[in-house]
């Protein structure tokens, strides 16, 4: 099994480097927060769960740079160092959780001298991050019990241990579970133009898996659900408003309308970590414009003329309306999703 993030004894952050999967297993290291900065952006490291323990772990390894010993300077300069983590990409709300469950840290902490404080944020990043693998675990069995024997299940994205620390992933971990209690089950995979996180990622990690899966290019999903081959749809989230509303990679809201139309249940998979109590609906979720040259290139490769206008919006927002269940660590919740979602925060 490989790791997608990765803290070393002397806090530097190892990523597997995703932009070279499938053909290439390399490993980014970075001993700065710069360095962790430019991953999250450039998508060495991605998926929401992942992009969160990234920016723990950036804190840390960040604060490891500061040359202070006076406590008030250090203080200013962590906030810094947060405050430029958390500009990397604007959708995936675990990365805001993850900075803010740092700046509290800093916020709360007693210690009396520096050195005691950066111990205290490597030790709480080395938490996020191993918070984040058990979690995923324990969502994955919470979700499978959705799966039946037999079930054909289309996923959207990387949603798998790519998208998390390592370990299960959210979407991508419910259909490992179910593989893992025997269930025979079936995994079409978007390739989810244009980054290809399903042809480069999702394909991998079933591969790896043993799962049975099929690629399929993101048009082919009607065609599929129109012969009645897929069961169900399983997607991982950036970002859950208070009302049940989810931004996730772009093409979930258009799978969503066309599970309504084929009476298909969509299942939404992600931690607590990923709901956004301070918006009331998804229309006030930001949404992240990516560079053009995903759409324009292929692999480097121009596949359209220059001079073409480019929109490339990252994620979508699919309704509540159009989500069958959300699975969270903290358990399954259906419509009423308001009020499911204001149950899990006081359990
Ligand atoms: O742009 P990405 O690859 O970071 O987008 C990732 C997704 O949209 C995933 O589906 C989402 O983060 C949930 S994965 C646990």
């Amino acid at each position: 099994m490989f790791n997608t993030v990765e803290i070393l004894d002397d806090g530097t952050v190892r990523f597997i480097d995703q932009r070279k999967l499938p053909t290439e297993e390399v490993f980014v290291d970075c001993c700065d927060c710069d360095s962790v900065y430019n991953a999250i952006k450039d998508m060495v490291v991605r998926g929401a769960p992942a992009i969160g323990v990234a920016a723990a772990a950036g804190v840390a390894v960040g604060v490891n740079c500061i040359d202070t010993e006076d406590m008030d300077l250090f203080k200013i300069e962590v906030n810094k160092i947060c405050d430029h983590l958390v500009s990397s990409r604007p959708t995936a709300v675990n990365l805001f959780w993850a900075i803010e469950r740092m700046r509290n840290l800093v916020a709360k902490s007693s210690a009396d001298s520096v050195s005691k404080l950066k111990g205290e944020i490597s030790h709480e990043a080395a938490k996020v991050l191993k918070e984040d693998r058990e979690i995923n675990k324990s969502m994955a069995y919470i979700g499978a019990e959705l799966i039946d024997d037999g079930d054909v299940i289309l996923t959207h994205c990387n949603a798998g241990a790519l998208a998390t620390s390592g370990g299960y992933g959210t979407a991508l971990g419910v259909i490992k579970a179910a593989h893992e209690q025997g269930k025979n089950i079936e995994v079409y995979a978007d390739e989810t133009r244009p980054f290809l996180q399903g042809a480069r990622l999702t394909a991998w990690e079933l591969l790896k898996e043993g799962i049975k899966a099929n690629l399929i290019t993101d048009n082919m999903a009607g065609y599929f659900m129109n012969k009645g081959v897929i069961k169900k749809i399983i997607v991982g989230a950036d970002r859950i408003a208070a009302n049940g509303d989810t931004a996730n990679k772009i093409g979930t809201y258009s799978l969503s309308v066309l599970a309504k139309e084929h009476n298909i249940p969509l299942y939404i998979v992600a931690p607590l970590s990923t709901i956004d109590r301070n918006i009331p609906d998804g229309s006030h979720i930001p949404i992240e414009e990516r560079p053009e040259e995903e759409v324009t290139h292929i692999k480097g490769i121009r596949v359209a003329p220059e001079g073409i206008t480019i929109k490339n919006p990252a994620f979508d927002v699919t309704p509540h309306k159009n989500i069958a269940a959300i699975v969270t660590d903290k358990g399954i919740i259906r419509a009423p999703f308001d009020k499911g979602i204001k149950e899990l925060f006081n359990k």
